[in-house]
Order: C-alpha cells, then sequence, then structure tokens
C-alpha cells in the first residue's frame, strides 16, 4: 500500500535524523611535543581503514605541521581562506588512506585576532565541508591559549595526550583546570603517549587521575597509551604515518587498537553533536 504524504514526511524526516552526524574529536595535551600530531594522523589513517569518511583540521595554527608529517604538499592553507582568496573547499588536499587536511600553513595570525567577518566565513565554511564526513579531527597547539581551549572545548571528545614525563603532568593538569573551570569540561579521555610498558602508561594516567580526582573533582577516562617505538620517527623522517609505513611496529598495533575503539564510540545525544555547535562555541556571536 502506497504511503501517504504525511506518512512518507514523517519517514523522510526520522532518516533525516537518523542520519549519523558528525564527530567533533579534538586531540590536545598541556606540554608540546608529547605526540599530538602523529595521533591525528595515525588515527585518521587507521579510522579511514575501518570505513570512516574522516577530516583533519589543522588547528595548530601558526606552527601547522601535519602536511609536513603525511608529506602533502598544500598549495592553500588556512591562510588563503582567511584572506578571502579561497573557500575551505579549495585547501582541502586527500592525505594517505583517502583522508582529507585542512592545512593550516605557518605564520597565521591568532584564531583570536581574526575579524568577525573572517570567523562567519570559516563558520560557514566547515560546516559545509564536515557535514559530508564522520569524523573530524582536530590537532590543537599546547599549551593553555584560548587557541587550544576553544578547540578542547568546543569538540565532543578531547582526548589529552600525556607522556610519562612530569611535566607533561603537570602541564596536563594546568590544561584541564582551565578547560574545567573556564569552560565547564568534565569529560576527558586520557592517552598516554611514549610510554615504556603498560606498566609505567597506566601508572602515569593514575597520577593524572588522583590529581584531576582530588583537585577538579573529575574523573578521567583511561583510552590506553602508544609505547615508545623507535619505528614512529623513522615513519616521520620518511613524512609517512607509521600505520602505514610500519604497519607491524608496536605503536602501529597500539594506533589501530585505538581507532577500532574510536570508531565504536557512541555519537552522543548532546547539543554538542553537531559541527554548528562547535562553531557556534568557538565564535560567540555578538
Ligand atoms: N610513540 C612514540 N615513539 C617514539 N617517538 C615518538 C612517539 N610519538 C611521538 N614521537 C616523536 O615525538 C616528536 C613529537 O611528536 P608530534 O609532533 O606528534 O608532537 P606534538 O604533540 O604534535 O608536538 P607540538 O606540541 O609541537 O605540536 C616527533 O618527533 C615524534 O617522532
Ligand atoms: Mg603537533
Amino acid at each position: 500500500m502506497q504511503n501517504s504524504l504525511s506518512e512518507q514526511d514523517s519517514m523522510m524526516a526520522t532518516m533525516v535524523q537518523e542520519r549519523p552526524r558528525t564527530r567533533v574529536i579534538a586531540v590536545t595535551s598541556g606540554k608540546g611535543g608529547v605526540g599530538k600530531t602523529n595521533v591525528v594522523a595515525n588515527l585518521a589513517v587507521e579510522l579511514a581503514r575501518v570505513g570512516k569518511r574522516v577530516l583533519v583540521l589543522d588547528a595548530d595554527l601558526g606552527l601547522g605541521n601535519i602536511d609536513v608529517l603525511l608529506g602533502l604538499v598544500p598549495r592553500y592553507t588556512l591562510e588563503h581562506v582567511l584572506c578571502g582568496s579561497h573557500r575551505l573547499s579549495d585547501i582541502i588536499i586527500q592525505g594517505p588512506a583517502g583522508i582529507q587536511v585542512l592545512p593550516a600553513g605557518s605564520g597565521l595570525p591568532q584564531f583570536t585576532s581574526m575579524t568577525d567577518a573572517q570567523q562567519l566565513m570559516l563558520q560557514s565554511e566547515l560546516e559545509h565541508v564536515a557535514d559530508s564526513v564522520d569524523v573530524l579531527l582536530i590537532d590543537t597547539g599546547a599549551g593553555v591559549s584560548p587557541n587550544v581551549t576553544y578547540f578542547a572545548s568546543a569538540a565532543q571528545e578531547a582526548i589529552v595526550v600525556i607522556s610519562p614525563e612530569p611535566t607533561s603532568l603537570t602541564d596536563a593538569y594546568a590544561l584541564m583546570k582551565v578547560l574545567c573551570r573556564q569552560h565547564r569540561e568534565r569529560r576527558f579521555k586520557v592517552l598516554v603517549n611514549l610510554a615504556k610498558s603498560q606498566r609505567e602508561a597506566t601508572q602515569t594516567f593514575h597520577k593524572l587521575d588522583i590529581a584531576a580526582e582530588r583537585f577538579l573533582n573529575i574523573g578521567l577516562e583511561y583510552l590506553g597509551f602508544i609505547p615508545l617505538d623507535d619505528y614512529l620517527p623513522m615513519a616521520v623522517i620518511e613524512q609517512k604515518a607509521v600505520t602505514e609505513r610500519f604497519p607491524c611496529a608496536p605503536s602501529s598495533r597500539a594506533f589501530v587498537e585505538l581507532a577500532k575503539h574510536v570508531a565504536e564510540w557512541p555519537v552522543p545525544q548532546h547539543p554538542k553533536s553537531t559541527v554548528q555547535f562547535l562553531w557556534q562555541q568557538l565564535i560567540p556571536m555578538s
């Protein structure tokens, strides 16, 4: 029997509502050099390999380097978009395994110094390009600058990367404190990188978890660890994702497991589940 127009309308409305929305994940850290960009690159590649459409936004404005890490040579970057000479869709470059990358370029002004017109233009542009992907992975800079905390707090999920070094823990704690106090963030997923063993990784996580619970009253989620692995810098020198260049390397195996886990995260039924919300957070409307 043919459906009535109103039945068809409601079926269509349900289909639209049920359409998977873009998951927005920021990878961030307090201390620099703990491996964020490598995590983003390898997680992106492995998510693509399990069938996700992945877009990487290099939000390390001024020091963006994911294009270099992946051996990509962008003709245009976010700088051209901010200048108004190009659309965001013009600067997308294809990376390994079918991932798409929005390169940051270098020498960019800080995000907070963009004009209202630039912010609005970037907002609508990103909504447009991110609409057709499953995962938007954001590689932020390190530290507690507004640039970093905006991206980390606006994404649906923040993955805080730490290493066993004490300074990495104190800086991660400082970042979470800012996100907690100034942005009311209370959910953090923690990935330990550069760990010599599982034991060192869990001990590192527990130190941060204890401090976060005691002083910020929040519980952290342990995402696992990526081992300290000589193959990873070798892949970096060849400007390739380690998972592509050395698929059997210990770090590659860990990235594969991480991607399988991330691919299964349910899309949160929360206002933060749209990219539009991300940009509304980033760009306060006057
Ligand atoms: N698991 C690992 N094993 C060995 N070396 C690693 C590992 N992870 C990262 N590195 C090395 O650490 C260095 C820093 O990595 P990466 O650039 O990804 O850090 P980052 O957090 O993005 O830095 P920044 O804060 O400057 O953006 C790289 O030279 C890389 O080779
Ligand atoms: Mg980086």
